[in-house]
This record gives C-alpha cells, structure tokens and sequence, in this order.
C-alpha cells in the first residue's frame, strides 16, 4: 500500500511497459488513470479493477496537448489530485538516416518528446498547487547512454527527454516535485516483437545477465520512485539493463 490515496496518470498504458506499470502502481493502492491511443487502455483498467484497484481509462493521444489537458482536467475531476505522472508512451520505427525522411523525424520527435512536453504541462498546475508530484519519465539506454543505428530520431528524442528531466528537476525542487527518468535496456513487449527473433537473441547473448528484461521489472523500478522511499532522488537517470551497457 506504499502510494495509497495517491492518483496517477500513465501514458501508452494499453501494453508492454506502460501496462505493467499501471498494474503495479494500481498494486500500490494507487488510482491509476489509464491512457493509451488505441483503446486497449480499457482492457489495462479491466485488469486493475479485477485485481481490486481503482482507476480510469481514457483515450489519449499524447501528441495533442488539447487532450492531455483534457486528461488532467477529467483524472482531477473524478479524483481530486494528480500525484504521479508516467511519460511513457514512445515508439521506435527503426530507419536508416539516408532514407528518414521529415516526416519520419516528426513523428517520433512528437509522440516520444512532444509528448512528455505535452502531458507534463498538463499536470504541472495541479502538482504545483499540492506542493507534491512524481514525474516519471521513460526514456532508454539509447540516445542517453549509447546509441543504436537506424534509431537517430529515437536516439534524439531519449537524448531530449534526459535533457528536459534534468532542467525540470531543478526548477520543481522548491514545490516537492520530482523528476526521474528510467533507461531500460531491451525488454520483451510486443513493441520489441518487430526486431524478430534473431536480432533479440544476439541481444540477450550480449547481457551480461544473460536474457532480456520483463516489463514488470521497470515498473518496480517507476513505483519505487512513485513512491515516499525515493523522496531525495531528482533529476537521476536509472538504468535497467541487465548490465549491457557495462560492456
Ligand atoms: N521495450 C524496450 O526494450 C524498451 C527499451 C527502452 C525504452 N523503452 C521505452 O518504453 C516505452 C514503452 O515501450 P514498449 O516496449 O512497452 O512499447 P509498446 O510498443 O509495446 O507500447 C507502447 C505503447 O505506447 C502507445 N502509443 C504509441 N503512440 C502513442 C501516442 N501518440 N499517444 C499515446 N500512446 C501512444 C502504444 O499504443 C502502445 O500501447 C517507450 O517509451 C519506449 O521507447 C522500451
């Protein structure tokens, strides 16, 4: 029960990482308000509410500020607070750079970077007026670590988010806000389905843990840092890799 009467707000929720994260923040006792694109947010809920949590789904599409404002307005209407933010939604279309084109730079740069510009904004007023708030934002190893070959844009967009938590940290130290952000290494989602097999065995032979990461794994990772332990930790990139970039 370590975020009982705390309300939290997580983007790309409906699979993969952002699902497993609004489960174990819901297994916390928090009111999780579940956001995704595609509708499958309704089924992350479905799930929360059979385990005996509580929450919302709504439909978000976090490169529209209109509605993450939209999003902040309902979750503090129904709710009364917003305590916790998870920036997680992203993708990672790989390309070559000789072949990006801009509008395949756009995208990415919006969902990934926009996005968290987007849904931090939205919820900033409320965290600042309670005095209190959790951003948590996920980025990756790549782009804030290494960097990954046909994922410029990504890379970027990773780079920008570890930039943005860092300055934002700063400037909501005075009102008990603070800014995190998580870098996995490859974890199995049915985001990271599309490397194919190949490519995520060669991967899992390269950790020194010897295998991939679970999405549950980071979401342990978010809750501790949703959570009063991680009271004097700001601004801190931490790394969930299995050792890989120690090599
Ligand atoms: N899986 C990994 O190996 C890995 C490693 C490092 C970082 N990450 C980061 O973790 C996050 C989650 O990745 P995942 O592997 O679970 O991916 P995933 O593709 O399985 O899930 C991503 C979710 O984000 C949603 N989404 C996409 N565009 C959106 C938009 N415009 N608005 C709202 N939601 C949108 C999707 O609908 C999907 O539900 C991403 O930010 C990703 O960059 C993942």
């Amino acid at each position: 029960m370590m975020l009982k009467g705390r309300v939290a707000i997580v983007t790309g929720a409906g699979q993969g990482i952002g699902r497993a994260i609004a489960i174990a923040l819901a297994k916390e006792s928090a009111k999780v308000v579940v956001t995704d694109i595609t509708g499958k947010e309704v089924e992350t809920l479905k799930e929360i509410l059979s385990l005996g949590g509580e929450g919302l789904a709504l439909k978000l599409d976090v490169t529209v500020f209109k509605n993450a404002k939209r999003v902040a307005e309902k979750t503090y209407g129904e709710f009364g607070r917003i305590d916790i933010l998870v920036n997680n939604a992203g993708i990672f279309p790989f390309k070559p750079f000789i072949d990006m084109t801009e509008e395949d730079w756009d995208k990415v740069i919006n969902v990934n970077l926009k996005g968290v510009f987007n849904c931090t904004k939205a919820v900033i007023s409320y965290m600042v007026k309670q005095k209190y708030g959790r951003i948590i934002n996920i980025a990756s190893i790549a782009g804030t670590i290494v960097g990954f070959p046909q994922l410029t844009h990504y890379c970027a967009s990773k780079a920008g988010i570890l930039g943005f938590t860092r300055a934002l940290a700063l400037e909501l130290a005075p009102y008990g806000i603070t800014v995190n952000a998580v870098a996995p290494g490859l974890i199995r989602t049915p985001g990271t389905e599309a490397l194919g097999e190949e490519m995520i065995k060669q991967f899992e032979k390269q950790t020194p843990i010897g295998r991939s990461g679970k999405p549950e794994e980071v979401a342990d990772i978010v809750t501790f840092l949703a959570s009063n332990k991680a009271n004097y930790i700001t601004g801190a990139l931490i790394v969930i890799d299995g050792g890989w970039t120690l090599i």
